[in-house]
């Protein structure tokens, strides 16, 4: 199949990292957030982060003009309904999003695929609020979306084989390199990661280092580019703990059982970089 126009739901973090790339990589892009606010904030996002790759020269000014040309911002899901493709990277609930996809079902065109960025929920629980099951996949990004270099593409009990395909070309399309996994909460990155986030707040929680400590154990004894305590703070505290809850419901593991300084965390609106605090402080 042809993809031309993409659609994406959601300007987050995550959301506007993949309207970048769709946009940067030749698509015409809509953009949907829920309120005007939000959408202002997430083409700023998008506007900065562009800037940003002009001056460090991995992308000319023209293109970023023409790149920014083909984004369009909309608070109106009905907006989606001609794209070939829509990728979902609203909130990790599985009541929104479940939503979300009887609502694009609804609107979008019959041969779109409708595709979730969700790090976490099983495709088949939004495959099936649908009439098109077989057109629905999984497609997770990774932070920052215009610099990882992978995309999972998730393949459902019920997606077709053409789905799968296009998505994986699709993904390729974006200049990522994609691996193809079973939809299984997590999927394959998330399985390993997630635990090994939740051990570093435990260790925490119960002093054994500081955060500081932590985190340049794991860059300097492993070469990770970022401690897990600055990686909780970049992907997001509440992302994370919503995250391990679907693991741990699916599971039943106390491997991804969040722990309570994580939910505290949560609750106390300490995001990490996003809203100023997590472990560390951002001016
Ligand atoms: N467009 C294109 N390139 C860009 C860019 C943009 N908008 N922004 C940055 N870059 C490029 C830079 O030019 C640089 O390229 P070179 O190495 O070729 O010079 C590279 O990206 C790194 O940028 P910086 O030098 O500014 O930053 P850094 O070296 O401090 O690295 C980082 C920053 C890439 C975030 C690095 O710390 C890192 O890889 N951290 C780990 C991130 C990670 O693990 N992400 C996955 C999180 S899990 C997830 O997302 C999924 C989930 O479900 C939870």
């Amino acid at each position: 199949m042809s993809i031309t126009k993409v659609g994406v739901v959601g300007c987050g973090l995550m959301g506007s990292g993949i309207s970048e790339v769709a946009a940067r990589s030749g698509y015409a892009t809509v953009v949907r957030e829920v309120n005007p606010e939000l959408l202002a904030k997430g083409r700023g996002r998008i506007e900065r982060s562009t800037a940003g790759a002009v001056e460090r020269g991995k992308l000319a000014a023209a293109d970023r003009e023409t790149a920014l040309g083909r984004l369009r911002f909309t608070t109106a899901l009905e907006d989606l309904a001609d794209c070939d493709v829509v990728v979902e990277a609203a909130t990790e609930n599985p009541a929104l999003k479940k939503e979300l996809f009887g609502n694009l079902d609804r609107i979008c065109k019959p041969s779109a695929i409708l595709a979730s960025n969700t790090s976490s929920i099983p495709i088949i629980e939004l495959a099936a609020v649908t009439k098109r099951p077989e057109q629905v996949v999984g497609l997770h990004f990774f932070n920052p979306v215009p610099v990882m270099k992978l995309v999972e593409v998730v393949r459902t009990i019920r997606a077709s084989e053409a789905s799968v395909a296009a998505a994986r070309a699709f993904g390729e399309s974006l200049g990522k390199r994609p691996i193809i996994a079973k939809d299984r909460a997590g999927f394959v990155v998330n399985v390993l990661l997630v635990p090994y986030l939740l051990e570093a707040v435990r260790l925490v929680e119960q002093g054994v280092a500081s955060p500081e400590d932590i985190d340049e154990g794991m860059r300097l004894g492993c070469g990770y580019p970022m401690g897990p305590l600055q990686l909780l703070d970049f992907v997001g505290i509440d992302t994370t703990y919503y995250i391990a809850e679907i693991l741990f419901d699916e599971f039943k593991n106390t491997h991804y059982a969040p722990p309570t300084l994580l939910k505290q965390m949560t609750i106390a609106g300490l995001h990490g970089r996003k809203t100023g605090r997590g472990f560390y402080s951002y001016g």
